[in-house]
């Protein structure tokens, strides 16, 4: 020991400082530092850890969990309790990331099943399935994503984000409702099952694009139709917040952040080198999706759009909030397309 340095005293606990509101939002709204890792580690320094067992006794699915946030997100809420079901739609990488999961936490409840989220046909056999199998779901994160390089369409003739994004979560959710109502059970009004949608920071770059949501006109980007989709999660969000409100389910959006995961590295190469060491890894870009489930505050409301644990605004713009009609619009878009 150093003569004059007195010894730590073990129970002497690190103190958390939440970050102060104007300083978060500085972050959120200067992009870079607030979407980067930087920003996770400065706002992570002030949570309080959630307890071990948070998620015991619950069931949640998560799609596109094969890899990337969402087998991040599977290995958060498994090492909080739940029983997660892994919706992927290749089977040899559902297996090997319940391998992986396995591996890091011996035990743990873990099923893989296959669904394509852009194909409703298949959308529809997996929840028939899953309604056989569960007895109740306590929450569906829907974190399939995917940026395509070209304009592609599914089976059923529609723009991919549109399906993938869109379509497909929206009929999952209606079709897994027995489930999830059986999750909510009304003599626990503080616990309803939740539906979380991973979508953007990017959706702030897109309006809501109900007058050509399938990207039939004008030059077709990925990125825009990432965008536009990802926007149209954050509002189908607001819009399934309301629907569900009678059958107890909590319905939220967020965004991860830039984090590292193949998708990136496959579809924005540029960016992926360009920021590199910045971006988030998997566990903190899953964070905010893994708390959703977990927390406390997020089972008191509904409807709301979360970065890293906060509530964030929709829009920065003034008056960018969609009309009423144009989110009738996009609800109406969704019943039409996906009704048998
Ligand atoms: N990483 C980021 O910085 C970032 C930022 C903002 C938002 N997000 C969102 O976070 C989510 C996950 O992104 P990620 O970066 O982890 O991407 P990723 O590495 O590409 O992983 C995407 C996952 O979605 C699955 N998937 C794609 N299409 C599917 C379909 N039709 N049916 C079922 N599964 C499908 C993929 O399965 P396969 O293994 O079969 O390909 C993969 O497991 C996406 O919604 C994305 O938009 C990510």
């Amino acid at each position: 020991m150093i003569i004059g340095v007195p010894a730590p005293d073990p129970r002497r606990r690190l103190r958390r400082v939440p970050l102060p509101r104007l300083l978060d939002a500085a972050l959120d709204r200067l992009v870079v530092p607030g979407y980067s890792r930087l920003g996770y580690l400065a706002r992570a320094a002030g949570w309080s850890a959630l307890p071990p067992d948070a998620l015991a006794g619950r069931t949640v699915a998560v799609t596109g969990a094969s890899g990337g946030l969402g087998e991040a997100t599977a290995a958060g809420l498994v090492a909080l309790g739940a029983e997660v079901e892994l919706v992927v739609r290749d089977r040899g990488r559902g297996e090997a990331a319940r391998a992986r999961l396995l591996e890091a936490r011996p035990g743990a409840r873990v099923t893989v099943a296959c669904c394509d989220l852009a194909d409703l046909d298949d959308v529809r056999r997996y929840a028939a399935d899953a309604r056989d199998r569960l007895l109740a779901l306590h929450g569906l994160v829907h974190n399939a994503g995917v940026l395509p390089a070209e304009r592609t369409e599914t089976a059923a003739g529609h723009e991919l984000c549109l399906a993938t994004h869109v379509l497909g979560p929206f009929l999952l959710t209606r079709e897994l409702l027995p489930l999830l109502r059986a999750g909510s059970p009304p003599d626990r009004p503080g616990s309803p099952a939740r539906v979380v949608f991973v979508s953007s920071g990017g959706m702030y770059t897109a309006s809501l694009r109900t007058d050509d949501p399938e990207f039939r006109e004008g030059r077709y980007s990925g990125g825009a139709a990432y965008a536009r989709t990802k926007r149209m999660q954050v509002v189908l969000a607001e819009l399934l917040a309301d629907d569900l409100a009678a059958a107890g389910v909590a319905v939220h959006s967020m965004h991860p952040g830039w984090a590292d995961t193949p998708g990136v590295a496959g579809s924005l190469p540029g960016f992926h080198r360009f920021t590199g060491p910045l971006l988030r890894t998997v566990e903190q870009g899953a964070d905010t999706a893994v708390w959703l489930q977990a927390a406390r505050e997020p089972g008191r409301c509904s409807g709301v759009f979360w970065h890293d644990r906060v509530p964030r605004p929709t829009h920065y713009l003034p008056r960018g909030e969609e009309p009423p009609e144009e989110r009738a619009a996009l609800w109406a878009l969704c019943v039409d397309a996906t009704a048998a």
